[in-house]
């Protein structure tokens, strides 16, 4: 195959770039352009070649008229996740014919980079589509099933929805920071830790930097961090990584009240962001049709009052162990899922036992039973956001560590922020990918993060 030199020179661009002028075919002549990309779609008919083209940046369908274009050997042998840069003029869909963005791109020319195979090792054979993308082989074959739509539309939302926070927080006046993914405390209980050697002690991946945020709110004011935390989580669930994405923030001389209300406002921000932009609008419409704003405020509701909730439902809702819910059980994830699916709206938890919390969360001055705690629930996910006030006093702070044997010690750091000019704070961890789930109606975390590594998976 030869370019005909007669033809104009063809201006480089990307599948991204919609001011490219378009010819009808008959009157008016299009730009000629040559695009580089990858056959995502291939369809051999008598009269012509269709082949969608992807680059990253959109879908461009292309048009290779059956005759010599269609006789070579690559031709021949095109396949999906073939990638070549084709040239040609670009036109206007024909009257009452559908394509990417109403264009077509009528090739007369093209350059085989890489070839793809068309066999036993063809893409499609590896990723089938009737397959649920959170099976054993779909997640070996995660590199290639990252190329389908569905996958590259989870993925693109991600990243606007992790650039949404930033913005959310940057209007807010939250300066960021970046803490140690390498530490030697605890922050969520050691049954849940990483342990790696280092040189010739012993550390742990970090569970949350929430220690971390704490100590630099007397100089920096409210923080936050997008950052990894890790969890050795021993059980298979729809909802537990190893490595997570946890966007966490920390607010200084707030009470309880303004810890709720912000992260309502933080929450309908970001979701306000996203859907102010046409393409993630539309990758939402795909992925989660009924997708709209929660309405404000979110739904409160007191730890005592979910379990008495539970147990008035018709049949009750058991605890784990198959018992009616009493003060002080931890809420499991299936009854949480079943109570947060059958309100059907986002529901912020509030005031769970000072037992079944972690060592630093405040109690409630009306009622010391309780915690000033918070888990936010969605429908569909259960728990996104888990959030508290922080015990400000030194001596009750030294208690706490005590009654649940952690070395004080080694957290004289965090100890000092209630020795050098203590202060009502609180914040709160928000898992990203449960976020995700939740918005773009995923079964599962794992098709919400790129290489989800959860117990028995870490890769690829
Ligand atoms: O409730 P958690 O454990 O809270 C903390 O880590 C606090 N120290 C955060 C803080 O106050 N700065 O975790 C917070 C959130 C959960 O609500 C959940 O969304 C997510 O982190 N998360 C996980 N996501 C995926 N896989 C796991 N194994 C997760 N564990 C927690």
């Amino acid at each position: 195959l030869k370019e005909d030199a007669s033809l104009p020179k063809a201006v480089k661009v990307t599948i991204g770039n919609k001011d490219v002028e378009l010819g009808d075919g008959a009157n008016s002549k299009g730009a000629r352009v040559k695009v580089s990309g990858r056959i995502h779609r291939l369809r051999a008919q008598k009269q012509a070649t269709f082949i969608t083209l992807i680059d990253g940046g959109g879908h461009l369908q292309c048009v290779l008229q059956a005759g010599d274009l269609t006789k070579t050997y690559d031709a021949l042998t095109f396949a999906q996740g073939t990638s070549l840069t084709v040239y040609g003029e670009m036109r206007k869909v024909p009257e009452g014919q559908q394509a990417p963005d109403n264009r077509e791109l009528h090739v007369d020319y093209y350059e085989v980079i890489g070839a793809s195979p068309s066999d036993e090792d063809a893409i499609t054979n590896k990723v089938s589509s009737a397959q649920n993308q959170w099976d054993a082989q779909m997640l070996d074959n995660r590199h290639l099933v990252l190329r389908g739509d569905h996958a590259a539309s989870v993925m693109k939302l991600r990243a606007h929805v992790e650039w949404a926070f930033t913005k959310a927080y940057h209007e807010m006046k939250f300066v960021k920071v970046s803490p140690p993914a390498l530490v030697q405390t605890q922050v969520e209980g050691g049954a849940t830790l990483f342990k790696v050697p280092y040189y010739d002690e012993e550390a742990f991946l970090t569970q949350s930097s929430q220690l971390y945020l704490e100590t630099v709110l007397p100089s920096l004011g409210n923080v936050y961090c997008i950052e990894k935390s890790f969890r050795a989580e021993k059980s298979l669930t729809r909802r537990h990584l190893s490595e997570y994405t946890h966007v966490e923030a920390e607010l200084d001389f707030i009470d309880f009240d303004n810890l709720l209300e912000h992260l309502e406002e933080i929450i309908c921000r970001v979701i306000d962001t996203v859907l102010s932009d046409a393409e993630m609008a539309a990758f939402l419409k795909e992925l989660n049709p009924g997708f709209t704003r929660p309405s404000r405020p979110f739904m409160r509701m007191k730890y005592a009052d979910a379990i008495e909730w539970l147990n008035k439902q018709d049949p009750p809702i058991p605890n784990e162990d198959g018992n009616p819910h009493v003060f002080g059980d931890d809420i499991a994830e299936a009854a949480e899922r079943k109570m947060t699916d059958a309100i059907n709206r986002p529901i912020f938890l509030t005031h769970f036992p000072v037992e079944i919390k972690a060592f630093y969360m405040k109690k409630d001055p009306n009622d010391l039973r309780v915690t000033e705690s918070v888990d936010c629930l969605m429908p569909g996910v259960g728990e996104i956001v888990g959030g508290s006030m922080r015990m400000e006093g030194y001596d009750e702070l030294l208690a706490a560590y005590d009654k649940q044997g952690i070395p004080a010690k080694d957290y004289y750091w965090y100890t000092d922020q209630r020795k050098y000019g203590t202060s009502p704070h609180g914040g709160y961890g928000l898992g990203l990918e449960r976020f995700l789930a939740w918005m773009a109606n995923q079964h599962t975390v794992r098709t919400t993060c790129l290489y989800p590594r959860f117990m028995g998976r870490c890769k690829p």
